[in-house]
C-alpha cells in the first residue's frame, strides 16, 4: 500500500484572503508528514510532524496564532491516537507549550492517563522537560485582533473567528497499513476560560483503529462533541461504507441534527481517502510520490508537483 499523510487545516467560514496562507500550510505539513514515513519514521511520528507543523504557523488555530479565551489568553487542546492498539493521549486547557501534540504523545507514551488537563498538563510537561515558554509567546496580532472583534460585536465563536484560523488534524497510513490520527486547536474565540474542546476527547476530534480507519474532525466543538464525530464515522466504515461515504454522510447527519458545521479527514483501512466538510471551507492536502494534492472549496481537487 502507498503511504498517504491527510491533514486539515480547519473547517469554517475562511476568509478570501486566507486562502492562500491556509494551502500554504497544509501542503507544507502534508509534505513533511509524507517525508517522515518515507524515511522509515512511524504513522504516530508522520502525524505528530505534520501536525508541529501547522501548530508553528499562525495560519491555524493551532499553537502559535491560537484564539483567545475571554482573557486574552491561548488555552490549548490536542490528541493523538495509534491504530494498532488503540493507545491514545490528550492534554486539554493547557497552555504555554510550542507544541500540544507532542506533549498529548508523551501522555500516551508516559503516563498511565490518556487526558491530562490544565495546571496538571502543564506540571507534566516541565517533569518531561519540555519547555514552557513566557507567558502571551503564543499570542498573535490576529488572534488579539478577533477577541476584540468579538468583544465588540460577537460572532458565531467557531474554531475559525473572524480571522480565519482554524484546528488542524492529521491522518495516516503505512505501507503495511498501520494508521495514526491527531489534532490539536487553540478552540474557539471568545470561549469562557477552561472551556475544553471535541479535539481533547477520544471519538470526537481524533480516532484511529487499523481494523477500520483513522479520522480527525474540525468544526463547532460543542457539536463535534454531542455527536461523537470521529468514531460515527469510524462506525460508518466499520459498517462497510468507503471512507468517502462514511465522511460525507457522517457530516450531513451531524449539521441536521445539530444545525453547526464541521469537517472531517479519514483514511480507511484499505488507505481510501474521506475529506469533506459541511461548512463554507475547509483546507486539505496530501502527497503520493511526488504529487501534492489540495483544496479548499467544495469540489476542489487540485494537484501539483512537490518541492521535496
Ligand atoms: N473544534 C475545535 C473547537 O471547537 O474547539
Amino acid at each position: 500500500m502507498e503511504p498517504i499523510v491527510l491533514v486539515h487545516g480547519g473547517a469554517g467560514d475562511i476568509p478570501d484572503s486566507r486562502v492562500p496562507l491556509k494551502l500554504n500550510g497544509v501542503k507544507k505539513a502534508a509534505s513533511i508528514g509524507y517525508r517522515v514515513l518515507k524515511r522509515g519514521g512511524s504513522v504516530v511520528d508522520a502525524v505528530e510532524e505534520a501536525v508541529k507543523s501547522m501548530e508553528d504557523d499562525e495560519a491555524f488555530n493551532a499553537g502559535y496564532g491560537s484564539v483567545l479565551n475571554l482573557d486574552g489568553e491561548v488555552e490549548m487542546d490536542a490528541t493523538i491516537m495509534i491504530g494498532a492498539n488503540l493507545n491514545s493521549g490528550g492534554v486539554t486547557v493547557v497552555k504555554d507549550i510550542a507544541h500540544p501534540i507532542s506533549l498529548a504523545r508523551l501522555v500516551m507514551e508516559r503516563t498511565p492517563h490518556f487526558l491530562l488537563a490544565g495546571e496538571g498538563a502543564n506540571r507534566f510537561a516541565k517533569v518531561q522537560g519540555v519547555p514552557t515558554l513566557p507567558a502571551g509567546s503564543l499570542v498573535s496580532k490576529y488572534a488579539r485582533e478577533a477577541l476584540e472583534d468579538f468583544k465588540k460585536h460577537g460572532d458565531n465563536r467557531t474554531e475559525i473567528g473572524e480571522k480565519g484560523v482554524g484546528t488542524v488534524g492529521a491522518v495516516a497510513i503505512d505501507s503495511k497499513g498501520r494508521m495514526a490520527a491527531a489534532t490539536s486547536t487553540g478552540g474557539i474565540n471568545g470561549k469562557m476560560v477552561g472551556r475544553s474542546s471535541d479535539t481533547s476527547i477520544i471519538g470526537s476530534g481524533t480516532y484511529a483503529d487499523d481494523n477500520v480507519g483513522a479520522v480527525s474532525t474540525t468544526g463547532h466543538g460543542e457539536s463535534i462533541a454531542r455527536f461523537c464525530l470521529a468514531h460515527a464515522i469510524i462506525y460508518e466504515m466499520k459498517n462497510g461504507s468507503s471512507a468517502a461515504v462514511a465522511t460525507a454522510n457522517t457530516l450531513k447527519a451531524m449539521t441536521e441534527k445539530l444545525k453547526n458545521t464541521a469537517g472531517a479527514i479519514a483514511i480507511s483501512k484499505g488507505g481510501d481517502l474521506g475529506i469533506d466538510f459541511t461548512s463554507k471551507r475547509m483546507a486539505w492536502a496530501y502527497q503520493i510520490k511526488d504529487e501534492i494534492h489540495f483544496g479548499i472549496e467544495h469540489g476542489q481537487h487540485t494537484k501539483e508537483k512537490a518541492k521535496n
